[in-house]
Parts: structure tokens; C-alpha cells; sequence
């Protein structure tokens, strides 16, 4: 009995002074702004979060807190305090807050990128996507439908030189790369050869990548997300599922011609999905092929056109750069046939010019936001449980500690260098590291590199009248992805 009363009072106590309990954890914060009443330092993001972190990391250090709203964010802005996320303390970090935008996404507990990484689906999904979708062998088999796709690019591209007129790179890779990815997922195109731009999907994909861009104060205050005040969730919700409805049409097509003929297969991602799917005790079905489906779309397609515009405006403002990357091509591969993606290997300065666009431009500046599960010790200090983790690979990329010259253009860095995307060193980590690494990095570097090469290959290309290279507007956009502010428009001139 006795026992029962000490552990009553001991609850009543900590109770009553739970909020001084909860304030001493929260003074063990690592070192940041100090915020303004209820926003927070919200203010201080402006149009440029990743450069507004990196110019207050500068001040406050590579481990930096601040409160957005009523949400408390740490970022990580070194290679080391990156280690310490994303792999000493990933176990604990391994989880993702969900931007609301997303949240009106069908299926939302079955999705790869935002599911939770402890849950047994997640874990095979991943598992099975990683050995079945994005082998070297299976991606290997497929090969010729991506050729298909980047001849239509280069037919494309060929008309404006007829013509004289200049292309929007932008343009051009995004509809491309959608149906690179289509095309590996379902042995079809999505977007018409000429690329014109009132595409239902390509409309689709952009919305969603839109929305999930735009800040929303139901992100930095979850109490309001069920008012949803700027109906981020709700714009959002139409083209999630309409799309899920093209998915859905497309996989009743697939089966219908499966169950006619037993024996058809394309060995597409789709067909890989449908077997497994037969398996006893698979995790695939009609509900969670979709937002799987739906996850490679959305996290492939802006992410890889987006690096493949950066290289060309990079390439179109360092001449002498585009220049040896050419050389390299012609003495490879010549013109007399077209590119493959096993040339990749004998072209490591074409390696180095898109490992050096990710560096100045990764297409995901703060990776995707990591969430502590639990409260975690770092360097002294106390993160608690709930609270959203940022990697700023924008400011590490930039910082002159691990760069020569950083902001200077120059694939050479990486000639006869062991940093590679997966080594393990984390001064460069552009697709991510550990256990959330890029999924989709094996299909994504195949893409960049092989619309690339084919790109400049092929052509020849000049700014458009009245600017320099020297000139060209190389401002970012801040998303979903980090895109260049001005489109890039290229002439191209026919070799
Ligand atoms: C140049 C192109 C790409 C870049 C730079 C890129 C970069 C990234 C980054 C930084 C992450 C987050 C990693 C982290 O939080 O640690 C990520 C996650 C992911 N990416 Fe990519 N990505 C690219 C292309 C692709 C492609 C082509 C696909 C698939 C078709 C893809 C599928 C995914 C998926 C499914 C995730 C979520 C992984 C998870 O949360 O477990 N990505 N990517």
C-alpha cells in the first residue's frame, strides 16, 4: 500500500512540474535563431530556404535549431552532422513528417517515400523494388524502350534546327524523362513524341510537384492543417487522383491481357508488380501498386530533368567545359551511331560534369525532411522526439572546408576522385544516404547520362541571340525540387 502512495505522489509531482521537465529539454536545444513570438523563425526562409539555413549555419553552426511555427526543426549542415542523421542515429531518424500536400495522396501509408520506414510493408517494398525494379539486369532489359524515348528527343530537337528556333531544354528533358520513366514502367509512352505541352500527365505530375513545393501554414502549425486555410490539400487532391485513375485503367488493361494470354509479358516494371502481386503473401495489390507507382512518377521525373537542364545551362556557360565533354563523346562513341547507356563507363568526364551539377545543384537541397522518433543525444545536445531534421546538402556542396573554389564549375574535381553518389562520404550525398537513399538512383544517373550525351552529341549549341555565357541567368527556384528560376533556352545547330 505504502508503495502505492510513493508512486502516486511521485506522478502527481512530475506531473504538476512536467512543463519545467519539458522546458529543460527544450534549453538543451542545439544553437539557433531566436524566433519571433508564434511564427517562429519562419520569416527568416524567405524565397531561398536552403540559402537563408546555409547564411544562418554560418552564424550558428552545423547543427542549428529553429522553431518554424510549432514546429521545431534541426539542420544539419556539415558532412559530419549529416553522418550523425543518416547513419549513427538513423534507426532513429528514419521516419518522415508528411507535408500536407501530400497527406490528400490515396493510399498515403503505402507509399515508399513517405511511409513509415519501421512498418514490415515498407521494408519489403523497398526490399523487392531495389532487387526486382531497379537491378542492373532488369534495368539492363529494358534499355531499348529508353533508346526509343531519347531518339524521339533527338528527332525533336532536330526539327528546331531545321528551323532555326531554340528549345526549352526544361521542356523538352521533363517530357522526355516522363516518358523514360512510363516507358520502364509500362512499355508505352505517356507524352506524344512532339512534346506539346497541354499533356493531361505531364499536367498532372506538374500540379502535384507544384503543390507539394508551396509553403503551407498547416506544415508549420499542424493544428490548422484540418482548415487546410490555403487549400493546398484540397487543389491537390484532383490531379492525385486522377492520376491514380489513369494507373488504375492501365492495370486493369495489363491484366485483362494476362488473363486472355497467360503468356504475355513486356517484362516491364508493370509485368514485375503483376508477379509479384501472384506470390502468396506479397505486399503488392491493386491499392498499393499505385502510389508506388505513383512515388517513382513524382520523385524521378522533376528531380532528373530538372539535374539534365542544370548541366546544359552549365555546359552552355563554361564553353571550354562543353568543349572536352564533346571530345570525349566523339573519340567513345564517335558519329556514327547513337549513344548507350554501357558507354557510360568509358566516359568519366561526362561522369564528372553531372557529379558537378549535382554538387552546385542538387535537385534536393535539404534531401526529404527526416522526423526523430524518439528524443536522441547529438553532440551534447538533446533533439526530442516529433522534431523535423533538415540536411542542408546546398550549404555542404558550397562550403569552401570541403571544396576548392566551390563555386566555380569544374567536373575536373572529380577526375581520378573517390567521392562517388554511394561511398559513403557524406561531403556529397545528392540522391540522399542510408537506408532512405534514393531509390531510384540506378534509373535516375542511366537517364541524366544518357539524354545528356545524346544532347550534346548530336548538336551543337549557342545561347540565344544577345547573351552571353557569362551572362546567363543562373537563379534557383526553391520546391518540391530546385529548379532553375529562368527556363533555359538553347539554339541547337546541326553538326
Ligand atoms: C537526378 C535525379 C534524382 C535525384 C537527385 C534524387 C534525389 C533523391 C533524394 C535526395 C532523396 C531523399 C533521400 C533522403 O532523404 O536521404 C530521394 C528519395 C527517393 N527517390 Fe530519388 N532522386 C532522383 C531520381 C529518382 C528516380 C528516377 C526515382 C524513381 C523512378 C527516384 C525515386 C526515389 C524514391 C522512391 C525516394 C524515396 C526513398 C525513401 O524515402 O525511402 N528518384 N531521391
Amino acid at each position: 500500500m505504502e508503495l502505492y502512495i510513493i508512486l502516486l505522489c511521485i506522478s502527481i509531482v512530475f506531473l504538476l512540474f512536467k512543463p519545467l521537465f519539458h522546458r529543460s529539454k527544450t534549453l538543451n536545444l542545439p544553437p539557433g535563431p531566436t524566433g519571433l513570438p508564434i511564427i517562429g523563425s519562419i520569416h527568416r526562409l524567405g524565397a531561398h530556404p536552403n540559402q537563408s539555413l546555409s547564411e544562418l549555419a554560418e552564424i550558428h553552426g552545423p547543427i542549428m535549431s529553429l522553431r518554424l511555427g510549432s514546429v521545431t526543426v534541426v539542420v544539419l549542415s556539415s558532412p559530419d552532422m549529416a553522418k550523425k542523421i543518416l547513419q549513427t542515429h538513423a534507426q532513429s531518424f528514419s521516419d518522415r513528417p508528411i507535408p500536407d500536400a501530400i497527406a490528400s495522396m490515396p493510399n498515403l501509408e503505402a507509399s515508399l517515400v513517405w511511409g513509415p520506414s519501421d512498418d514490415n510493408r515498407w521494408r519489403k517494398l523497398r526490399g523487392m523494388c531495389s532487387t526486382q525494379l531497379f537491378s542492373a539486369q532488369k534495368l539492363n532489359s529494358l534499355q531499348h524502350l529508353r533508346y526509343q524515348k531519347v531518339e524521339q528527343l533527338i528527332e525533336h530537337i532536330r526539327k528546331h534546327c531545321l528551323s532555326g528556333s531554340q528549345v526549352n531544354i526544361g521542356q523538352v528533358v521533363f517530357a522526355t524523362t516522363l516518358n523514360l520513366i512510363f516507358s520502364t514502367m509500362f512499355s508505352m509512352d505517356i507524352v506524344d513524341p512532339e512534346f506539346s505541352t497541354a499533356e493531361e500527365f505531364k499536367e498532372l505530375v506538374w500540379k502535384i510537384v507544384e503543390s507539394a513545393g508551396k509553403p503551407n501554414l498547416s506544415d508549420y502549425f499542424p493544428v490548422l492543417k484540418r482548415f487546410d486555410l490555403q487549400g493546398v490539400r484540397k487543389n491537390a487532391r484532383l490531379p492525385y487522383d486522377r492520376m491514380h485513375e489513369i494507373f488504375d485503367e492501365m492495370i486493369g488493361k495489363r491484366m485483362e491481357a494476362r488473363a486472355s494470354d497467360p503468356a504475355t509479358r513486356n517484362g516491364d516494371f508493370l509485368d514485375v508488380l503483376l508477379d509479384q502481386w501472384e506470390e502468396n503473401g506479397s505486399v503488392i495489390n491493386r491499392e498499393t501498386i499505385k502510389p508506388l507507382i505513383q512515388n517513382l512518377f513524382i520523385a524521378g521525373s522533376e528531380t532528373s530533368a530538372t539535374t539534365t537542364e542544370w548541366a546544359m545551362a552549365e555546359l552552355l556557360r563554361n564553353p571550354e567545359v562543353m568543349q572536352k565533354a564533346r571530345e570525349e563523346l566523339m573519340n567513345v562513341i564517335g558519329s556514327e551511331r547513337t549513344v548507350k547507356e554501357s558507354d557510360m563507363d568509358e566516359l568519366p568526364y561526362l561522369q564528372a560534369v553531372v557529379k558537378e551539377t549535382l554538387r552546385l545543384h542538387p535537385a534536393a537541397p535539404l534531401l526529404l525532411p527526416y522526423k526523430a522518433r524518439n528524443d536522441v543525444e547529438i553532440c551534447g545536445y538533446t533533439i526530442p522526439k516529433g522534431t523535423h531534421a533538415l540536411v542542408n546538402i546546398w550549404a555542404i556542396n558550397r562550403d569552401p572546408k570541403y571544396w576548392d573554389h566551390p563555386l566555380t564549375f569544374c567536373p575536373d574535381r572529380f577526375i581520378g576522385s573517390k567521392i562517388d553518389y554511394k561511398d559513403g562520404s557524406y561531403e556529397f550525398i545528392p540522391f540522399g544516404a542510408g537506408r532512405r537513399l534514393c531509390l531510384g538512383l540506378p534509373l535516375a544517373t542511366r537517364m541524366v547520362h544518357l539524354m545528356l550525351a545524346s544532347m550534346i552529341l548530336s548538336f551543337d549549341w549557342k545561347l540565344p541571340q544577345g547573351i552571353n555565357p557569362q551572362e546567363l541567368d543562373m537563379q534557383e527556384k526553391f520546391g518540391m525540387t530546385l529548379k532553375k528560376a529562368v527556363p533555359l533556352y538553347a539554339i541547337p545547330v546541326m553538326r
